[in-house]
């Protein structure tokens, strides 16, 4: 797997048995009390995604882009245990210095949306491109991707992007250049490039395994390049959901992330990133009711501090992101206790070759965020 040729891990990664017999309430106060001895050595950033068992002890909440910009303001933590996915704690380490550690308290927590674009995958399917397309390419990535990617993107004067800025960003990449290449995500670089104006008929699709295009136009038409990823928690809503819960009632809004399919967002009342879904329900008048199409804990948290408006999944049958929910109080503690005892487990650290050029693409997303 990708992330494993980039990474060095510790040789202990697995949680020891000990912790699986703990109560709640001894971890919580174990946590509690390492959080207070490090005081602001240790800043703890956690994702909108996160369990409520670990998000309690985030410092700062936050989506994607957030997260990344937090990281680049806190010189005084020595340790950053990231409570979110391996391509946020690999973002967190390249925007801080090189003594700053930032830990991963589940090595296991990865995103199979960023797996799905892989470095030799990428720069083979750029060499057919350029033969068909010629240097008229500009390559943006979702952050929702590996170090590598972000790095081989920096190497071609590209950018990253998030959901939320994505619009932006693309805008600005056709000041660039003619064309795009969106990684690795097809639905939110479908959604925002059709948001932009640009017709459907205008994207063509590359499939990395098959090494081809999905594409029945004119090539010369072709204004959008779209990798064909997906997340495979944001593809399991569709519009049948959306059909049967406008039957039931109609009165009822739908909210939906931009990684959700392009037919999902078009059928639905307003998308956007993890922080538009907040602040929508937030600013949402009382007694108003709201179907959201993304990941579980963030629509069950937005349900409990929402008693007043009526809060649902899209999806009835919705599961989280596993590999979100790895990060759980147990893992937490472990990661914090060895710190406690002079010990740094499974630690992201990028090499220095790759963060060069990653480190490009994020300040051009960062510059213009
Ligand atoms: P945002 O927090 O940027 O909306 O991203 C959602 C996501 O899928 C993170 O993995
Ligand atoms: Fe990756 Fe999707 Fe999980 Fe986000 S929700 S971490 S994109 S698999």
């Amino acid at each position: 797997m990708e992330v494993l040729d980039i990474l060095e891990i510790d040789s202990e990664v697995t949680l020891p048995d000990r912790y699986n017999q703990l109560s709640t309430q001894e971890m919580e106060d174990r946590i509690r009390e390492i959080k207070a001895k490090f005081g602001e050595r240790l800043f703890i950033p956690g994702h909108h995604y996160q369990k409520d068992e670990v998000i309690q002890f985030a410092d700062v909440r936050g989506d994607s882009l957030k997260l990344a910009q937090i990281c680049t303001a806190k010189p005084e933590a020595d340790f950053i245990p990231f409570c979110g996915v391996h391509f946020m704690a690999e973002t967190a380490d390249m925007l801080t210095r090189p003594d700053q550690k930032v830990i991963l308290p589940d090595m296991r927590a990865g995103c199979s949306m960023a797996d799905m674009a892989d470095i030799d995958q990428t720069e083979s399917g750029w060499e057919v491109m350029q033969e068909v397309f010629g240097d008229t390419i500009l390559p943006l990535t979702y952050v929702n991707s590996t170090a590598s990617i972000k790095g081989f993107v920096g190497k071609h004067g590209g950018a990253t992007v998030t959901s939320s800025n994505a619009k932006k960003m693309l805008e600005w990449a056709f000041t660039q250049k003619e064309r795009i290449l969106f990684l690795p995500d097809q639905h939110l670089g479908r959604n925002t490039a059709y948001d932009l104006g640009i017709p459907l008929e205008q994207m063509a699709v590359w499939a990395p395994i098959e090494e081809e295009f999905e594409y029945e136009g004119d090539f010369d038409d072709v204004k959008v390049i779209l990798w064909k990823g997906h997340c495979s928690v944001h593809e399991k809503f569709n519009v049948k959901h959306i059909e049967n819960l406008r039957k039931q009632e109609p009165d009822m809004n739908i909210l939906v992330h931009p990684e959700c399919t392009f037919d999902v967002v078009q059928a639905s009342d307003y998308d956007g990133s993890t922080s538009f879904i907040i602040n929508t329900i937030e600013s949402a008048d009382p007694g108003t009711k709201w179907a959201i199409g993304t990941e579980m804990n963030l629509v069950n948290r937005l349900a409990q501090e929402n008693p007043d408006k009526k809060i649902v999944s899209l999806n009835p049958f919705m599961c989280p992101c596993l590999t979100m929910n790895r990060i759980d109080l147990s893992h937490l503690l472990w990661s914090l206790e060895k710190l406690e005892q002079g010990e740094v487990v499974n630690q992201i650290t990028v090499p220095e070759e790759v963060a060069e050029h990653a480190v490009l693409a994020l300040n051009r997303m960062l510059d213009r965020s």
